[in-house]
């Protein structure tokens, strides 16, 4: 085998991360050779618009708008994606996987849409692709998963994988202020923390992108976004947070997996978490995922989750990494399947307690009906709160959580007491974790 003599790496994008990116491969040009071995060349960079200002150093020799400069060179061995979304990005990471160029990503949405087909390419081709960078910013969760949480058997993933939801949600629960949730996004969209449209982070889609990454991780097969039970944080309302915090817990929007009698069972939704709770504790713009392994337990990641710092350092991480592997003729890293399916449950059966929200009318015997309804059910109550009332409408909110009771069983008993004439509106449902 020829040896190789230097590094050429090819950027596609060049905005929020890939600007980070290309200013530390200039800039530290190097120190990242040192720790490679070998010098380390940016060789061309893709973008959409070649007179947008750019606030990085880059030369601008190195633009290019032909994605074929860098998929289509044979001296690039390294190409590296930072251009988001679906089209064109993932073809884009088919080509250069196909044309046997080591891939690093940070796209979540591909790789949780297209990680099947991307992972036989790269092993049909030999090369490596790695994608640390989609989930969690700069807390290495990913590469801890692929090797060195490798011996353990995943019981648990629960997480905090979407900073723009936790930031809006840590404003929202600020009791002084009362912001209710259009509030606080304006203002997460004001700090940069949340895009124009932000559908994608309060929906919760992005936090089911890196759920499907980090589940297939843990379990060995593919765990489809499509497989992951999903509820946006935009139906919560000032009050839900005073209650819960009356009741002893925040409000987090949680990404869990869970493997239960052997079947995995995946969610994202606003979740009730009590307040000792390490991941109670993790406000503003901040990510967190807990892993339970049958080893090693409980353990915490903690850190920032996006930004340019954190998201580059996860970038480069895995771009040394490879460079390291080809100086060193090492074969790539592979991605472990495990060749058994375990079923993924939709989350009709998930056992959990419950936070029930209910605009009821403030009469006498309304209880008694709601009871009876969850009663047949199996639903046992916990606890029953009549919160703030207004007398002028003759209503009144009452708050009721649960025992653990089967999801399904609880939705259908939502849907009936939706129906009572003493029940106004079922304001909120949530899950309890922890
Ligand atoms: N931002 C973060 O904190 C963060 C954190 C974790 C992961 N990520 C992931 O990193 C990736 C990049 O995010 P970002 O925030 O850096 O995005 P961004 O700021 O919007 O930058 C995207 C870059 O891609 C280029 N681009 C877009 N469409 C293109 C096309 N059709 N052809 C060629 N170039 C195209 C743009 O070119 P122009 O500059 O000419 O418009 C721009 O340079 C995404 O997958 C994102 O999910 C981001």
């Amino acid at each position: 085998m020829r040896e190789i003599q230097e590094i050429n790496v090819g950027l596609l994008g060049l905005g929020v991360v890939g600007g980070g990116v290309a200013t530390t491969l200039i800039d530290q040009s190097l120190s990242i050779s040192q720790k490679i071995g070998l010098p380390v060349n940016l060789k061309k960079i893709l973008v959409r618009d070649l007179n947008k200002p750019r606030d990085s150093n880059v030369p601008p020799g190195l633009i290019t708008t032909n994605p074929e400069d860098i998929l289509a060179d044979p001296s690039i061995q390294i190409v590296v994606e930072v251009i988001g979304g679906t089209e064109p990005a993932a073809q884009y990471l088919k080509d250069a996987l196909s044309s046997g160029k080591h891939v690093v990503t940070a796209n979540k949405e591909a790789m949780a849409k297209y990680g099947p087909e991307l992972f036989d390419l790269a092993r049909q081709n030999r090369v490596n692709l790695l994608f640390e960078a989609s989930v969690g910013g700069g807390i290495p969760i990913v590469g801890s998963l692929m090797s060195q949480l490798l011996a353990n058997d995943i019981q648990s993933i629960r997480g905090i994988i979407n900073g723009t939801t936790n930031y809006i949600l840590t404003q929202m629960a600020d009791q002084h202020s009362e912001t209710d949730f259009h509030q606080a996004l304006a203002e997460a969209q004001q700090q940069g923390f949340a895009e124009a449209d932000p559908t994608n982070d309060v929906e919760g889609f992005d936090a089911v992108y890196k759920l499907s990454i980090l589940a297939s991780l843990a379990f060995h097969q593919r765990v489809s976004p499509d497989d992951i039970y999903r509820q946006g944080i935009t139906n919560l309302q000032p009050q839900d947070f005073r209650y819960a915090q009356e009741l002893g817990y925040a409000i987090k929007s949680l990404a869990v997996v869970t493997l239960e009698q052997g079947d995995i069972r995946a969610r994202v939704y606003p979740a009730l978490v009590p307040v000792e709770h390490m991941l109670a504790k993790v406000d503003g713009v901040y990510n967190a995922v807990e892993v339970t392994g049958s080893l090693c337990g409980q353990v915490l990641f903690h850190g920032r989750g996006a930004g340019r710092g954190p998201t580059t350092s996860a970038v480069m991480g895995d771009l040394i990494d490879i460079g390291r592997r080809l100086h060193i003729n090492q074969p790539p890293i592979p991605v472990i399947e495990s060749g058994h399916t375990l079923r993924v449950q939709s989350i009709d059966d998930l056992e959990t307690q419950y936070y029930i929200r209910l605009n009821i009318a403030d009469q006498p015997g309304v209880l008694a009906q709601i009871s009876k309804i969850l009663g047949d059910r199996s639903i046992s109550i916990a606890s029953v709160l009549q919160k703030d009332t207004f007398p002028d409408e003759q209503k009144a909110e009452l708050v009721i959580t649960t025992h653990p009771a089967r999801d399904a069983s609880v939705q259908e008993a939502m849907r009936l007491v939706a129906e009572l004439d003493v029940v106004n509106q079922v304001s909120n449902m949530l899950r309890i974790e922890g």
